[in-house]
């Protein structure tokens, strides 16, 4: 039996089969869950991508920008399912000027951005999947380390360290629920979101050689992982936390 055998999990962030997100969808299938997944601008893409799943699942639209995908997604949602065991918030944009160490000269209006779909987002899904969560469950999301400042990550690490504090609040406004928030902040993986950021070489080169455990930049396994762990039963007391998938590079000083 898998571990998350009969469990309904959205996933959200599907783009390429190199999204992280991909990996959470293909394994949660491969562990006994049913999945639906949601996708962002154009979903014939998103939908070809899905069909190399195990299972095709259905894919509703969502741009985590737009009221009205947000305040209809339970119902989309449950003409699917009957109700989620588990939300997975895969999601990160930010424009070019906020990365590539442009940092004192980013206009406001592209912050906002950054922040409106990386970081606010992540309260605004959860929101939107309450109704579908009345028998509790977990929600997951996808960090990058945001406890220093990055070379190039620039605003980007501004959003993130936004969605490490908005994951605690959660935890906390949603625990009375049954609910679980915790985040898995993973180390640099070759996603279309990575290969956005200027600079994104800086980290490719020093990440491997800095990990006490090594560090595989193709290799979206281990940080999904971590994901269907913190969506089954297996951490049933754990809410707030972040779990570092990086190789070990967090603990490592120098
Ligand atoms: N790749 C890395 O190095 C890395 C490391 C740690 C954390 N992360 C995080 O993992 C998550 C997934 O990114 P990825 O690396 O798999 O890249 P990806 O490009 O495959 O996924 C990013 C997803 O965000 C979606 N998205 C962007 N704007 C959206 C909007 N307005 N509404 C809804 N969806 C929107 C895109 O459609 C895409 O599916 C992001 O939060 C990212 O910051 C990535």
């Amino acid at each position: 039996m898998g571990i998350l055998e009969g469990k309904r999990i959205l996933v959200t962030g599907v783009l390429t089969e190199s999204s992280i997100a991909f990996s959470v969808a293909k394994m949660a299938q491969e562990e006994g869950a049913q999945v639906v997944l949601t996708g962002f601008g154009r979903l014939s893409l998103v939908e070809r991508i899905a069909k190399r799943l195990p299972e095709p699942p259905p894919v509703i639209e969502l741009d985590v920008q737009n009221t009205e995908h947000l305040d209809s997604l339970a119902d989309r949602v449950g003409e699917h399912v009957g109700g989620l065991d588990g939300v997975v918030h895969s999601i990160g944009f930010a424009p070019q000027s906020c990365l590539g160490g442009n940092f004192l000269n980013t206009p406001w209006e592209d912050v906002a951005t950054a922040l409106h779909v990386s970081t606010y987002s992540f309260k605004a899904l959860a929101q939107a999947c309450l109704p579908l969560m009345k028998e509790g469950g977990a929600i997951v999301g996808l960090d990058f380390d945001a406890s220093k400042a990055w070379p190039v990550y620039d605003w980007m690490g501004v959003a993130k360290a936004g969605l490490e504090s908005c994951s605690r609040y959660l935890a906390r406004d949603l625990g009375g629920h049954g609910i679980r928030v915790n985040l898995v902040a993973a180390g640099p993986l070759r996603t279309m979101a990575a290969k956005s950021i200027p600079g994104f070489t800086e980290f490719e080169d020093s990440w491997p050689g800095k990990a006490p455990l090594g560090w595989d930049l193709g290799d979206t396994v281990p940080a999904a992982k971590a994901c269907l762990a913190l969506l089954s039963d297996w951490f049933p007391a754990t809410t707030g936390e972040i779990v570092h998938v990086d190789g070990g590079v967090h603990a490592i000083g120098g």
